[in-house]
Protein backbone atom coordinates (compact mmCIF):
# COMPACT_ATOMS: atom_id res chain seq x y z
CA UNK A 1 0.00 0.00 0.00
CA UNK A 2 1.38 3.16 -1.14
CA UNK A 3 1.58 5.34 1.92
CA UNK A 4 2.41 9.23 1.92
CA UNK A 5 5.54 10.21 2.60
CA UNK A 6 4.90 14.09 3.28
CA UNK A 7 1.98 16.10 4.85
CA UNK A 8 1.48 18.73 6.71
CA UNK A 9 1.32 22.71 6.38
CA UNK A 10 3.72 25.49 7.08
CA UNK A 11 2.50 26.93 10.71
CA UNK A 12 2.78 30.54 11.46
CA UNK A 13 4.26 32.13 14.43
CA UNK A 14 1.41 34.54 14.47
CA UNK A 15 -1.47 32.29 14.44
CA UNK A 16 -1.97 33.17 11.07
CA UNK A 17 -3.36 30.43 8.56
CA UNK A 18 -2.16 31.58 5.21
CA UNK A 19 -1.49 29.46 2.37
CA UNK A 20 2.16 29.29 1.12
CA UNK A 21 3.33 28.71 -2.60
CA UNK A 22 5.35 26.00 -2.88
CA UNK A 23 6.21 27.56 -6.40
CA UNK A 24 8.13 30.54 -7.56
CA UNK A 25 7.26 32.64 -10.26
CA UNK A 26 9.70 32.75 -13.05
CA UNK A 27 7.57 33.74 -16.33
CA UNK A 28 5.34 36.91 -16.03
CA UNK A 29 2.91 38.55 -17.85
CA UNK A 30 1.85 41.69 -17.18
CA UNK A 31 -1.81 42.84 -15.73
CA UNK A 32 -3.49 46.48 -16.50
CA UNK A 33 -6.28 47.39 -14.19
CA UNK A 34 -8.55 50.11 -16.67
CA UNK A 35 -10.78 53.13 -14.80
CA UNK A 36 -13.74 52.48 -14.09
CA UNK A 37 -15.58 54.30 -16.55
CA UNK A 38 -13.94 51.75 -19.06
CA UNK A 39 -15.13 48.89 -17.41
CA UNK A 40 -18.55 50.10 -17.68
CA UNK A 41 -18.15 50.59 -20.96
CA UNK A 42 -16.89 47.27 -21.84
CA UNK A 43 -19.19 45.13 -19.81
CA UNK A 44 -21.82 47.45 -22.05
CA UNK A 45 -20.33 46.21 -25.13
CA UNK A 46 -20.25 42.93 -23.84
CA UNK A 47 -23.98 42.73 -23.45
CA UNK A 48 -23.42 42.28 -19.74
CA UNK A 49 -21.82 38.36 -20.62
CA UNK A 50 -18.46 37.72 -19.30
CA UNK A 51 -17.88 35.17 -22.15
CA UNK A 52 -18.03 38.69 -24.51
CA UNK A 53 -15.18 40.78 -22.37
CA UNK A 54 -11.84 40.92 -23.83
CA UNK A 55 -8.88 40.41 -21.68
CA UNK A 56 -7.72 43.34 -22.89
CA UNK A 57 -10.25 45.02 -20.22
CA UNK A 58 -9.70 42.49 -17.15
CA UNK A 59 -7.51 43.03 -14.25
CA UNK A 60 -7.76 39.38 -13.02
CA UNK A 61 -9.54 36.96 -15.25
CA UNK A 62 -11.35 34.40 -12.84
CA UNK A 63 -13.73 33.38 -15.55
CA UNK A 64 -11.91 29.77 -15.40
CA UNK A 65 -9.34 27.53 -14.68
CA UNK A 66 -9.80 25.76 -17.97
CA UNK A 67 -6.38 25.90 -19.93
CA UNK A 68 -5.61 28.87 -17.75
CA UNK A 69 -3.71 27.23 -15.48
CA UNK A 70 -0.03 27.85 -14.71
CA UNK A 71 2.15 25.21 -16.28
CA UNK A 72 5.35 23.75 -15.20
CA UNK A 73 8.89 24.04 -16.44
CA UNK A 74 8.60 20.73 -16.94
CA UNK A 75 5.44 20.80 -18.97
CA UNK A 76 7.21 23.42 -20.91
CA UNK A 77 10.50 21.69 -21.43
CA UNK A 78 8.93 18.56 -22.66
CA UNK A 79 7.04 20.20 -25.60
CA UNK A 80 10.20 20.90 -27.22
CA UNK A 81 11.04 17.20 -27.80
CA UNK A 82 7.63 16.18 -28.97
CA UNK A 83 7.77 13.70 -31.72
CA UNK A 84 5.29 15.14 -34.16
CA UNK A 85 3.90 12.51 -36.48
CA UNK A 86 0.33 12.35 -37.59
CA UNK A 87 0.25 8.46 -36.59
CA UNK A 88 2.54 6.40 -34.51
CA UNK A 89 4.03 9.05 -32.71
CA UNK A 90 6.04 8.35 -29.56
CA UNK A 91 4.79 10.95 -27.81
CA UNK A 92 1.67 9.67 -27.70
CA UNK A 93 3.34 6.45 -26.41
CA UNK A 94 4.63 8.32 -23.26
CA UNK A 95 1.01 9.72 -22.70
CA UNK A 96 -0.79 5.93 -22.54
CA UNK A 97 2.15 5.33 -20.20
CA UNK A 98 1.14 8.34 -17.82
CA UNK A 99 -2.55 7.40 -17.89
CA UNK A 100 -1.58 4.14 -17.30
CA UNK A 101 0.67 4.88 -14.43
CA UNK A 102 -1.54 7.88 -12.88
CA UNK A 103 -5.20 6.57 -13.48
CA UNK A 104 -4.60 2.84 -13.84
CA UNK A 105 -6.01 2.39 -17.32
CA UNK A 106 -3.88 1.49 -20.57
CA UNK A 107 -6.58 1.85 -23.31
CA UNK A 108 -7.25 5.46 -24.27
CA UNK A 109 -8.95 7.64 -26.96
CA UNK A 110 -7.26 11.30 -26.87
CA UNK A 111 -9.38 13.91 -28.19
CA UNK A 112 -9.08 17.41 -28.23
CA UNK A 113 -11.18 18.35 -24.81
CA UNK A 114 -13.32 17.29 -22.78
CA UNK A 115 -16.39 17.83 -24.09
CA UNK A 116 -15.41 16.04 -27.49
CA UNK A 117 -15.28 13.35 -25.04
CA UNK A 118 -18.27 13.94 -24.06
CA UNK A 119 -19.67 13.91 -27.04
CA UNK A 120 -18.30 10.43 -27.92
CA UNK A 121 -19.71 8.67 -24.74
CA UNK A 122 -22.90 10.11 -25.02
CA UNK A 123 -23.02 9.23 -28.88
CA UNK A 124 -21.90 5.67 -27.96
CA UNK A 125 -24.53 4.36 -25.33
CA UNK A 126 -27.19 7.46 -24.79
CA UNK A 127 -30.40 6.22 -27.06
CA UNK A 128 -33.70 7.93 -26.41
CA UNK A 129 -35.37 7.31 -23.54
CA UNK A 130 -32.12 6.63 -21.78
CA UNK A 131 -31.72 8.00 -18.32
CA UNK A 132 -28.20 8.72 -17.10
CA UNK A 133 -28.36 9.26 -13.16
CA UNK A 134 -25.46 11.57 -11.94
CA UNK A 135 -23.98 13.48 -8.49
CA UNK A 136 -24.51 16.92 -10.82
CA UNK A 137 -24.48 17.71 -13.92
CA UNK A 138 -21.98 19.86 -16.02
CA UNK A 139 -23.28 22.13 -18.72
CA UNK A 140 -21.73 20.66 -21.58
CA UNK A 141 -22.17 17.12 -20.26
CA UNK A 142 -26.17 18.02 -20.17
CA UNK A 143 -26.40 19.39 -23.26
CA UNK A 144 -24.83 16.20 -25.36
CA UNK A 145 -26.94 13.33 -23.48
CA UNK A 146 -30.17 15.48 -24.33
CA UNK A 147 -28.90 15.83 -28.26
CA UNK A 148 -28.62 12.15 -28.16
CA UNK A 149 -32.27 11.55 -26.14
CA UNK A 150 -31.01 10.94 -23.43
CA UNK A 151 -32.23 12.54 -19.54
CA UNK A 152 -30.66 13.46 -17.22
CA UNK A 153 -31.22 12.40 -13.42
CA UNK A 154 -29.11 14.55 -10.38
CA UNK A 155 -29.51 12.71 -7.45
CA UNK A 156 -27.46 14.94 -4.89
CA UNK A 157 -28.12 14.64 -1.45
CA UNK A 158 -29.94 17.54 0.72
CA UNK A 159 -26.29 19.02 1.91
CA UNK A 160 -25.30 19.73 -1.29
CA UNK A 161 -27.82 22.82 -1.71
CA UNK A 162 -26.67 24.13 1.97
CA UNK A 163 -24.35 26.96 1.29
CA UNK A 164 -23.00 26.88 4.75
CA UNK A 165 -21.98 23.90 5.83
CA UNK A 166 -19.53 21.64 7.29
CA UNK A 167 -20.09 18.62 5.51
CA UNK A 168 -16.89 17.32 3.66
CA UNK A 169 -18.44 15.33 0.86
CA UNK A 170 -21.53 17.89 -0.88
CA UNK A 171 -20.55 16.15 -4.07
CA UNK A 172 -21.90 12.94 -2.68
CA UNK A 173 -24.54 10.79 -4.64
CA UNK A 174 -27.72 9.83 -2.77
CA UNK A 175 -27.24 6.22 -3.29
CA UNK A 176 -31.19 5.20 -1.85
CA UNK A 177 -32.53 7.50 -4.59
CA UNK A 178 -29.78 5.53 -7.51
CA UNK A 179 -31.17 2.57 -6.50
CA UNK A 180 -34.90 3.66 -6.09
CA UNK A 181 -34.32 5.26 -9.96
CA UNK A 182 -32.97 1.72 -11.54
CA UNK A 183 -35.98 0.12 -10.10
CA UNK A 184 -38.50 2.27 -11.26
CA UNK A 185 -37.06 2.98 -14.48
CA UNK A 186 -34.86 -0.27 -14.95
CA UNK A 187 -31.28 -0.99 -15.35
CA UNK A 188 -31.81 -1.68 -19.23
CA UNK A 189 -32.62 2.04 -20.23
CA UNK A 190 -29.45 2.97 -17.85
CA UNK A 191 -26.59 3.72 -19.93
CA UNK A 192 -24.32 4.43 -17.17
CA UNK A 193 -23.80 6.19 -13.93
CA UNK A 194 -22.09 9.65 -13.79
CA UNK A 195 -19.81 10.61 -11.03
CA UNK A 196 -18.33 14.16 -11.41
CA UNK A 197 -15.03 14.23 -9.28
CA UNK A 198 -15.28 18.34 -7.41
CA UNK A 199 -18.83 18.69 -8.96
CA UNK A 200 -17.68 21.85 -10.53
CA UNK A 201 -21.78 23.77 -10.96
CA UNK A 202 -22.29 23.22 -7.33
CA UNK A 203 -18.82 24.66 -6.08
CA UNK A 204 -16.26 22.64 -6.66
CA UNK A 205 -17.80 19.51 -3.64
CA UNK A 206 -16.09 16.37 -3.77
CA UNK A 207 -17.26 12.98 -2.98
CA UNK A 208 -15.90 10.62 -1.06
CA UNK A 209 -14.34 7.66 -1.32
CA UNK A 210 -16.67 5.40 0.48
CA UNK A 211 -19.71 7.28 -1.10
CA UNK A 212 -17.88 6.08 -4.28
CA UNK A 213 -17.68 2.33 -3.61
CA UNK A 214 -21.43 2.16 -2.57
CA UNK A 215 -22.45 3.58 -6.14
CA UNK A 216 -19.58 0.56 -7.48
CA UNK A 217 -21.44 -1.81 -5.15
CA UNK A 218 -25.07 -0.32 -7.10
CA UNK A 219 -24.09 -0.63 -10.14
CA UNK A 220 -22.49 -4.34 -9.79
CA UNK A 221 -25.79 -5.28 -8.72
CA UNK A 222 -27.79 -3.86 -11.60
CA UNK A 223 -24.64 -4.47 -14.07
CA UNK A 224 -24.64 -0.59 -14.94
CA UNK A 225 -21.36 0.95 -16.25
CA UNK A 226 -19.72 3.93 -14.29
CA UNK A 227 -18.38 6.66 -15.95
CA UNK A 228 -16.10 9.12 -13.92
CA UNK A 229 -15.76 13.06 -15.44
CA UNK A 230 -12.17 12.73 -13.95
CA UNK A 231 -11.53 16.82 -14.94
CA UNK A 232 -11.05 17.66 -11.44
CA UNK A 233 -10.03 14.23 -10.37
CA UNK A 234 -6.49 15.51 -8.87
CA UNK A 235 -8.14 18.06 -6.01
CA UNK A 236 -11.31 15.68 -5.30
CA UNK A 237 -8.50 13.47 -4.24
CA UNK A 238 -6.74 15.75 -2.43
CA UNK A 239 -10.31 16.36 -0.21
CA UNK A 240 -10.12 12.64 0.59
CA UNK A 241 -6.94 12.86 1.28
CA UNK A 242 -7.81 16.06 3.52
CA UNK A 243 -11.36 14.84 4.91
CA UNK A 244 -11.61 11.08 4.75
CA UNK A 245 -10.38 9.35 7.83
CA UNK A 246 -9.27 6.24 6.02
CA UNK A 247 -6.93 8.03 3.02
CA UNK A 248 -5.17 10.58 5.35
CA UNK A 249 -2.41 8.58 5.31
CA UNK A 250 -2.33 7.07 2.15
CA UNK A 251 -0.87 9.42 -1.30
CA UNK A 252 -2.95 11.32 -3.97
CA UNK A 253 -1.71 8.23 -6.13
CA UNK A 254 -3.03 5.78 -4.08
CA UNK A 255 -6.17 7.62 -4.05
CA UNK A 256 -6.20 8.68 -7.73
CA UNK A 257 -5.84 4.92 -9.01
CA UNK A 258 -8.54 3.15 -6.13
CA UNK A 259 -11.00 6.12 -8.05
CA UNK A 260 -10.26 5.37 -11.76
CA UNK A 261 -10.70 1.45 -10.50
CA UNK A 262 -13.90 1.76 -9.33
CA UNK A 263 -15.08 3.22 -12.92
CA UNK A 264 -15.34 1.43 -16.03
CA UNK A 265 -14.84 4.59 -18.03
CA UNK A 266 -12.87 7.28 -16.86
CA UNK A 267 -13.05 10.64 -18.94
CA UNK A 268 -11.16 14.24 -18.37
CA UNK A 269 -10.27 17.41 -19.84
CA UNK A 270 -6.57 18.24 -20.00
CA UNK A 271 -7.33 21.75 -20.20
CA UNK A 272 -8.22 21.53 -16.47
CA UNK A 273 -6.75 18.03 -14.92
CA UNK A 274 -3.14 18.78 -16.33
CA UNK A 275 -2.98 22.22 -16.75
CA UNK A 276 -2.40 21.80 -20.64
CA UNK A 277 -4.97 20.82 -23.58
CA UNK A 278 -6.67 18.15 -24.57
CA UNK A 279 -8.31 15.36 -23.30
CA UNK A 280 -9.19 11.37 -23.08
CA UNK A 281 -11.22 8.53 -22.69
CA UNK A 282 -9.58 5.90 -20.79
CA UNK A 283 -10.78 2.15 -20.18
CA UNK A 284 -9.53 -1.07 -19.36
CA UNK A 285 -12.30 -2.69 -21.34
CA UNK A 286 -11.68 -3.50 -24.46
CA UNK A 287 -15.10 -4.16 -26.09
CA UNK A 288 -16.09 -0.56 -24.07
CA UNK A 289 -13.25 0.97 -26.37
CA UNK A 290 -14.13 -0.62 -29.80
CA UNK A 291 -17.45 0.96 -29.20
CA UNK A 292 -16.26 4.12 -29.11
CA UNK A 293 -12.80 3.90 -31.44
CA UNK A 294 -14.13 4.82 -34.37
CA UNK A 295 -15.72 8.12 -33.74
CA UNK A 296 -12.30 9.34 -32.79
CA UNK A 297 -10.89 9.83 -36.52
CA UNK A 298 -13.92 10.96 -37.42
CA UNK A 299 -14.49 13.65 -35.17
CA UNK A 300 -11.14 14.55 -33.64
CA UNK A 301 -8.17 13.27 -35.36
CA UNK A 302 -6.24 10.40 -35.39
CA UNK A 303 -6.39 7.92 -32.39
CA UNK A 304 -2.57 9.32 -31.68
CA UNK A 305 -3.32 12.73 -31.29
CA UNK A 306 -6.68 13.35 -31.07
CA UNK A 307 -7.11 16.96 -32.44
CA UNK A 308 -4.33 18.54 -30.29
CA UNK A 309 -0.98 19.18 -31.06
CA UNK A 310 1.35 16.43 -30.13
CA UNK A 311 3.27 19.10 -28.04
CA UNK A 312 0.10 19.17 -25.68
CA UNK A 313 -0.06 15.93 -25.39
CA UNK A 314 3.34 15.89 -24.18
CA UNK A 315 2.74 18.33 -22.00
CA UNK A 316 -0.60 16.92 -20.65
CA UNK A 317 1.30 13.34 -20.15
CA UNK A 318 3.82 15.43 -17.04
CA UNK A 319 0.87 17.40 -15.67
CA UNK A 320 -0.78 13.67 -15.22
CA UNK A 321 2.27 12.79 -13.14
CA UNK A 322 2.56 16.35 -11.52
CA UNK A 323 -1.37 15.36 -10.43
CA UNK A 324 0.23 12.88 -7.42
CA UNK A 325 1.87 15.86 -6.13
CA UNK A 326 -0.51 17.25 -3.32
CA UNK A 327 1.88 20.54 -3.49
CA UNK A 328 0.67 20.93 -6.71
CA UNK A 329 -3.43 19.51 -6.27
CA UNK A 330 -3.77 21.56 -3.06
CA UNK A 331 -2.62 24.90 -4.14
CA UNK A 332 -5.66 25.91 -5.53
CA UNK A 333 -8.05 24.69 -2.52
CA UNK A 334 -5.88 26.18 -0.48
CA UNK A 335 -6.13 29.48 -1.55
CA UNK A 336 -9.55 28.83 -2.15
CA UNK A 337 -10.11 27.81 1.30
CA UNK A 338 -8.35 31.29 2.54
CA UNK A 339 -10.91 33.66 0.45
CA UNK A 340 -13.65 31.54 1.73
CA UNK A 341 -12.49 31.59 5.20
CA UNK A 342 -11.87 35.77 5.03
CA UNK A 343 -15.27 36.36 3.52
CA UNK A 344 -17.28 34.39 5.90
CA UNK A 345 -15.48 36.55 8.22
CA UNK A 346 -16.66 39.66 6.61
CA UNK A 347 -20.52 38.04 6.50
CA UNK A 348 -20.49 37.09 2.78
CA UNK A 349 -22.64 34.53 1.75
CA UNK A 350 -20.46 32.19 -0.01
CA UNK A 351 -20.26 27.84 -0.77
CA UNK A 352 -18.36 26.35 2.57
CA UNK A 353 -16.85 24.44 2.72
CA UNK A 354 -14.53 25.81 0.12
CA UNK A 355 -14.45 23.43 -2.62
CA UNK A 356 -12.51 23.14 -5.82
CA UNK A 357 -11.80 24.82 -8.95
CA UNK A 358 -12.99 28.44 -7.06
CA UNK A 359 -14.53 30.46 -4.82
CA UNK A 360 -18.55 30.41 -5.39
CA UNK A 361 -20.44 33.57 -3.94
CA UNK A 362 -24.30 33.12 -3.77
CA UNK A 363 -25.55 35.44 -5.71
CA UNK A 364 -29.18 34.76 -4.50
CA UNK A 365 -28.64 35.64 -1.05
CA UNK A 366 -26.06 38.51 -1.74
CA UNK A 367 -28.81 40.27 -4.21
CA UNK A 368 -32.02 38.39 -2.43
CA UNK A 369 -34.04 42.04 -3.97
CA UNK A 370 -33.00 40.33 -7.61
CA UNK A 371 -35.66 37.56 -8.51
CA UNK A 372 -34.71 34.79 -10.77
CA UNK A 373 -35.97 35.14 -13.75
CA UNK A 374 -33.49 38.30 -13.76
CA UNK A 375 -30.57 36.63 -13.67
CA UNK A 376 -28.99 37.51 -9.50
CA UNK A 377 -25.96 35.35 -10.45
CA UNK A 378 -25.42 37.15 -14.03
CA UNK A 379 -26.18 40.83 -12.25
CA UNK A 380 -23.25 39.87 -9.64
CA UNK A 381 -21.10 38.99 -12.14
CA UNK A 382 -21.38 42.02 -14.36
CA UNK A 383 -21.22 44.56 -11.25
CA UNK A 384 -18.09 42.67 -9.81
CA UNK A 385 -16.15 43.30 -12.69
CA UNK A 386 -17.42 46.85 -13.31
CA UNK A 387 -16.17 47.94 -9.18
CA UNK A 388 -12.96 45.78 -9.57
CA UNK A 389 -11.84 44.47 -13.20
CA UNK A 390 -11.89 40.80 -12.39
CA UNK A 391 -13.75 38.52 -14.49
CA UNK A 392 -16.08 35.75 -12.53
CA UNK A 393 -18.50 33.39 -14.22
CA UNK A 394 -22.05 33.28 -13.61
CA UNK A 395 -23.66 29.71 -12.55
CA UNK A 396 -27.19 30.05 -11.78
CA UNK A 397 -30.28 30.71 -14.08
CA UNK A 398 -28.05 32.34 -16.81
CA UNK A 399 -26.40 29.27 -17.38
CA UNK A 400 -29.28 26.98 -17.51
CA UNK A 401 -32.28 26.60 -20.46
CA UNK A 402 -35.53 27.14 -21.08
CA UNK A 403 -38.84 24.96 -21.01
CA UNK A 404 -41.24 23.63 -23.33
CA UNK A 405 -43.04 26.95 -22.76
CA UNK A 406 -40.59 28.97 -23.22
CA UNK A 407 -39.90 29.43 -19.45
CA UNK A 408 -36.56 29.62 -17.46
CA UNK A 409 -35.97 26.75 -16.07
CA UNK A 410 -34.66 28.11 -12.97
CA UNK A 411 -30.87 26.82 -11.38
CA UNK A 412 -30.97 25.38 -8.13
CA UNK A 413 -28.68 27.66 -6.70
CA UNK A 414 -27.40 31.25 -8.01
CA UNK A 415 -23.51 31.52 -8.15
CA UNK A 416 -20.79 33.79 -8.67
CA UNK A 417 -17.65 31.24 -9.65
CA UNK A 418 -14.35 33.23 -9.37
CA UNK A 419 -11.82 30.61 -10.89
CA UNK A 420 -8.49 30.06 -8.92
CA UNK A 421 -6.23 28.63 -11.80
CA UNK A 422 -3.58 26.65 -10.51
CA UNK A 423 -0.50 28.59 -8.83
CA UNK A 424 -1.77 31.83 -11.51
CA UNK A 425 -2.82 34.38 -8.51
CA UNK A 426 -1.19 36.15 -4.91
CA UNK A 427 -2.19 36.43 -2.19
CA UNK A 428 -1.95 40.08 -2.43
CA UNK A 429 -4.40 39.70 -5.74
CA UNK A 430 -6.61 37.45 -3.60
CA UNK A 431 -6.84 40.50 -0.76
CA UNK A 432 -7.88 42.82 -3.74
CA UNK A 433 -10.94 40.23 -4.35
CA UNK A 434 -11.61 40.39 -0.76
CA UNK A 435 -11.69 43.65 -0.21
CA UNK A 436 -13.37 45.06 -3.48
CA UNK A 437 -16.02 42.24 -2.77
CA UNK A 438 -16.55 43.00 0.42
CA UNK A 439 -17.34 47.01 -0.85
CA UNK A 440 -20.03 45.68 -3.25
CA UNK A 441 -21.76 43.58 -0.39
CA UNK A 442 -21.73 46.88 1.03
CA UNK A 443 -23.75 48.42 -1.44
CA UNK A 444 -25.55 45.98 -2.93
CA UNK A 445 -28.57 47.49 -3.10
CA UNK A 446 -27.61 49.46 -6.01
CA UNK A 447 -27.41 46.61 -8.49
CA UNK A 448 -30.37 45.16 -10.11
CA UNK A 449 -31.12 42.60 -12.81
CA UNK A 450 -30.49 41.86 -15.95
CA UNK A 451 -32.84 40.75 -19.27
CA UNK A 452 -31.81 39.21 -22.71
CA UNK A 453 -31.70 40.99 -25.43
CA UNK A 454 -30.05 38.51 -27.95
CA UNK A 455 -30.68 34.45 -26.58
CA UNK A 456 -29.20 31.56 -28.58
CA UNK A 457 -31.47 28.26 -28.47
CA UNK A 458 -28.43 26.13 -26.80
CA UNK A 459 -25.60 26.96 -24.45
CA UNK A 460 -26.84 30.53 -23.93
CA UNK A 461 -24.68 32.03 -21.52
CA UNK A 462 -21.58 31.65 -24.04
CA UNK A 463 -22.77 34.41 -26.59
CA UNK A 464 -26.10 35.56 -25.03
CA UNK A 465 -26.53 39.37 -24.74
CA UNK A 466 -28.16 41.28 -22.54
CA UNK A 467 -29.16 44.53 -20.80
CA UNK A 468 -29.04 46.37 -17.41
CA UNK A 469 -32.81 46.65 -15.87
CA UNK A 470 -32.44 50.26 -15.41
CA UNK A 471 -29.57 52.53 -14.54
CA UNK A 472 -28.22 50.61 -12.00
CA UNK A 473 -24.34 49.94 -13.71
CA UNK A 474 -24.23 53.81 -13.65
CA UNK A 475 -25.47 54.57 -10.16
CA UNK A 476 -22.90 51.91 -8.90
CA UNK A 477 -20.03 53.86 -10.61
CA UNK A 478 -21.03 57.00 -9.46
CA UNK A 479 -21.12 55.38 -6.01
CA UNK A 480 -17.73 53.50 -6.21
CA UNK A 481 -15.91 56.61 -7.58
CA UNK A 482 -17.98 58.65 -4.50
CA UNK A 483 -16.16 56.52 -2.02
CA UNK A 484 -12.59 55.62 -3.96
CA UNK A 485 -12.03 58.59 -5.52
CA UNK A 486 -9.21 58.62 -8.12
CA UNK A 487 -8.61 54.74 -7.12
CA UNK A 488 -8.17 52.55 -10.04
N1 LIG B 1 -16.52 18.21 -17.24
C1 LIG B 1 -16.28 19.08 -16.25
C2 LIG B 1 -16.50 18.68 -14.83
C3 LIG B 1 -15.83 20.38 -16.57
O1 LIG B 1 -15.60 21.24 -15.59
C4 LIG B 1 -15.62 20.72 -17.93
C5 LIG B 1 -15.20 22.07 -18.29
C6 LIG B 1 -15.89 19.77 -18.90
C7 LIG B 1 -16.33 18.51 -18.52
C8 LIG B 1 -15.71 20.07 -20.36
O2 LIG B 1 -14.35 20.17 -20.65
O3 LIG B 1 -14.03 22.53 -21.43
O4 LIG B 1 -12.35 20.76 -21.95
O5 LIG B 1 -14.55 20.74 -23.06
N2 LIG B 1 -15.22 23.06 -17.53
C9 LIG B 1 -14.79 24.41 -17.87
C10 LIG B 1 -15.16 25.36 -16.76
C11 LIG B 1 -15.26 24.88 -19.19
O6 LIG B 1 -14.92 26.56 -16.94
O7 LIG B 1 -15.62 24.96 -15.71
P1 LIG B 1 -13.79 21.10 -21.84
Amino acid sequence: MEKNQKKGTVKFFSGKQIPLEMHKVRIVQSLKLVPVDRRLEAIDEAGYNSFLLGTKDIFLDMLTDSGTNAMSDEQLSKMFVADDAYAGSQSFVRFQKGVSDVFGKSLILPVHQGRAAENIISQTFVKKGSIVPMNYHFTTTLAHIQINGGQVVELFTPEAMKIKSDHPFKGNIDVQRLEELIKKNGPENIPFIRMEASTNLIGGQPFSMENFQDVRKVADKYKIMVVLDASLIGENAYFIYKREKEYMDKSIGYILKKMCDLSDLVYFSGRKVSSSRGGAICTNNKDLFNKMKDLVPLYEGFLTYGGISIREIEAMTVGLYETLDEDVVGQSPSFINYAVQELDKLGLPVIMPGGALGCHVDAGQFLSHIPQSEYPAGALVAAFYIISGIRGMERGTLSSIRDEKGADILADIELMRLAFPRRVFTLSQVEYLIDRLNWLYHNRNLVGGLIFVEEPPVLRFFTGRLEAIGNWPEKLVKKFKADFGDSL
